[in-house]
């Protein structure tokens, strides 16, 4: 694992949509597995510029997100759906076909999942992979858990997940309980994966993520287990990892 402390937001957004670009760059019709939630939006937001100053092309590039809410069309504006059009894809020359969320209307959510796999699968893996972090350790919507759920699979969403995202609702009663995610094998398949941290609320999640023991109750900690993990942390979110100790 590659740890970089960043002084704040901004740079950490720099940073991450450097490394976007760059594997963009390199592999112009590669596939980026995206996230969402508040920590990506100023790298979306740096890609939008670079695409618009820059000529960064998307056009060959292949998206798959981590996750969605079960139960929200994709017109939704609490969706991903909705917010990755908003802050990615109405943006930028990706083509619309080329960019993959798990459905939050499935017919059938086993057949779903499934055809998600395969989908990642048959666009040949992911090769670079953006990852948020939730104050729990979450990855994706892969909660805390007594296993690692390997595969993309329905989660019922932690109260803490549930409280955490309320911001976006009108109230916590209206977010969503079940969500549809990636799993971990689907994640830790990717060639790169990028963790992105920003806040001191998150010290504690990156400290068990980056030192803790490897467990599914920090689903994050099988990390370690990757060979090119790039923890882009912000210096409050990095407040125990620069001190060396955990909170509790
Ligand atoms: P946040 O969410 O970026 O909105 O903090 C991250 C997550 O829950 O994975």
């Amino acid at each position: 694992m590659r740890v970089i402390v960043v002084k704040d937001y901004a740079e950490l957004s720099r940073n991450a949509a450097r490394m976007v670009a760059g594997q963009i760059y390199l592999k112009p019709d590669c596939v980026l597995g995206l996230a969402t939630g508040s920590t990506p939006l100023g790298m979306y937001w740096e890609l939008t510029q670079d695409y618009r100053d820059s000529g960064l092309n998307f056009a060959e590039v292949t998206t798959f997100n981590l996750d969605e809410y079960l139960g929200l069309a994709p017109d939704d504006p609490q969706s991903y759906h909705y917010y990755m059009q908003q802050n990615l894809f109405a943006k930028v020359n990706i083509k619309p076909e080329h960019t993959h969320i798990p459905t939050g209307q499935p017919q059938d959510i086993a057949t779903a999942c499934r055809e998600y796999d395969a989908a990642i699968k048959a666009a040949g893996g992911i090769d670079l992979q953006v990852l948020g972090i939730g104050k729990n350790g979450h990855i994706g919507f892969n909660e805390p858990d007594l296993k690692f759920e390997a595969t993309t699979h329905m989660v019922k969403l932690d109260e803490e997940t549930i409280a955490a995202n309320a911001r976006f609702f009108k109230s916590a009663a209206e977010v969503p309980r079940f969500a549809l995610s990636m799993g971990i094998k689907n994640i830790m398949y990717a060639r790169k994966i990028v963790l992105l941290a920003s806040g001191e609320e998150k010290a504690e999640a990156i400290y068990r993520t980056v030192y803790g023991k490897i467990t599914p109750v920090t689903p994050a900690s099988i990390l370690q287990l990757h060979q090119d993990v790039t923890v882009i942390v912000e210096e409050g979110a990095a407040g125990l990892l620069l001190e060396g100790r955990a909170q509790s």
